[in-house]
């Protein structure tokens, strides 16, 4: 039985994650600031700025998926909680790595989340591919320092995976559960001109992918984890709104609005970039949920 260490498993696809692990019979240990070792999934202590990991969790790790990362969209990108955002995602994945390399045991894969704001969000017509180029934007730079420091495991023999993750879809927090308060209380409108895509992925397909990664001797390098149903922000809400029975009354949020809101952040908010999931397509990998009308009936009516 293989051991499973996911930092950042505390999170919410960290928690999905590890329960689908389970099912499938793999032992499973997390990563977190904050240690429990007496439970069922434990959690070993890491400190990213004094350099340290519970030395338990790496000697006993066989394969390691990297999702720590301070939330992107939680608060206003000041420039301390940018380096936040950069550092707990990239310093921890090189403290992984340093701590990897001291340790005998051979890791027999490594998994790095990263995320579809390496394109940049822009409104345009073209579909992003995994071998187009980061944005030169802060979430860009972000995913391509987070990218790199994963790479690194390739020196060493290891193979590596890197999960250009869209939003993920769930009922138990992130995007979702903000959008369906909104919607229930009657203020859920499109956002700017509602013309933005939005890359989505039902949590169920992203834990789907996470473990084909594990599995599959044959996924290298960066596969996009988007659901293959392109939809704008407005689709998004319309549909939302009949799933939920609720009109959608109000007019659009201004740009204006959210740019005062939101500051620099906005940015991910009024634009959005449509992203290919045709490789993982073509892996072989099978979407339980592979359009929005289908996801939000499990996510949103299904009790
Ligand atoms: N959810 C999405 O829509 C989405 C979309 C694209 C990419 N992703 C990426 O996928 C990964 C997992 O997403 P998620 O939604 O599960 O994230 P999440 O719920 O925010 O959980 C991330 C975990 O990272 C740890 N963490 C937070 N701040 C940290 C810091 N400063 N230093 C070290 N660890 C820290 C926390 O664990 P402890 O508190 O236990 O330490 C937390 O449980 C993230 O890297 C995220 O950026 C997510």
């Amino acid at each position: 039985m293989l051991t499973i260490l996911i930092s950042g498993g505390t999170g919410l696809v960290g928690r999905h994650l590890s329960v689908k692990l389970k099912e499938k019979g793999y032992r499973v240990a997390v990563l977190s600031r904050t240690s429990n070792k007496d439970i069922d999934i434990p959690a070993f202590a890491w400190d990213i700025e004094k350099n340290q990991i519970d030395r338990e969790a790496i000697e006993t790790a066989d394969c390691i998926i990297h999702l720590a990362g301070a939330a992107i969209a939680e608060k206003r990108w000041t420039a301390k909680r940018k380096q936040l955002i950069i550092d707990s995602r990239v310093k921890s994945g090189q403290l992984i790595f340093d701590k990897v390399k001291e340790n005998k045991n051979k890791l027999k894969v490594f998994i790095s989340a990263s995320a579809i704001g390496y394109y940049g969000a822009i409104s345009t017509d073209k579909i992003f591919v995994e071998t187009d180029p980061p944005a030169n934007d802060f979430i860009g730079e972000t995913c391509k320092l987070w990218e790199r420091s994963a790479d690194r495991f390739e020196g060493l023999g290891i193979r590596t995976v890197k999960i250009r993750t869209g939003i993920v879809l769930s009922k138990q927090g992130g995007a979702l559960e903000k959008m369906v308060a909104t919607v229930k209380m009657g203020i859920g409108s499109p956002l700017g001109s509602g013309k933005q895509y939005m890359p989505w992925i039902h949590i169920d397909d992203l834990c789907g992918i996470y473990i084909k990664a594990l599995e599959d001797s044959q996924m290298k390098g960066v596969y996009n984890a988007v659901a293959p149903d392109h939809k704008t922000n407005m689709e998004y809400v319309k549909i939302l709104a009949r799933k939920l029975k609720k009109p959608l009354w109000l007019p659009n949020v201004p740009s204006i609005a959210i740019k005062i809101i939101f500051g620099s952040m906005s940015e991910i908010i009024l634009k959005g970039s449509r992203v290919s999931s045709e490789k993982i397509k073509a892996s072989g990998y099978k979407f339980l949920f592979p359009d929005l009308e289908s996801a939000l009936t499990d996510l949103v009516e299904k009790k």
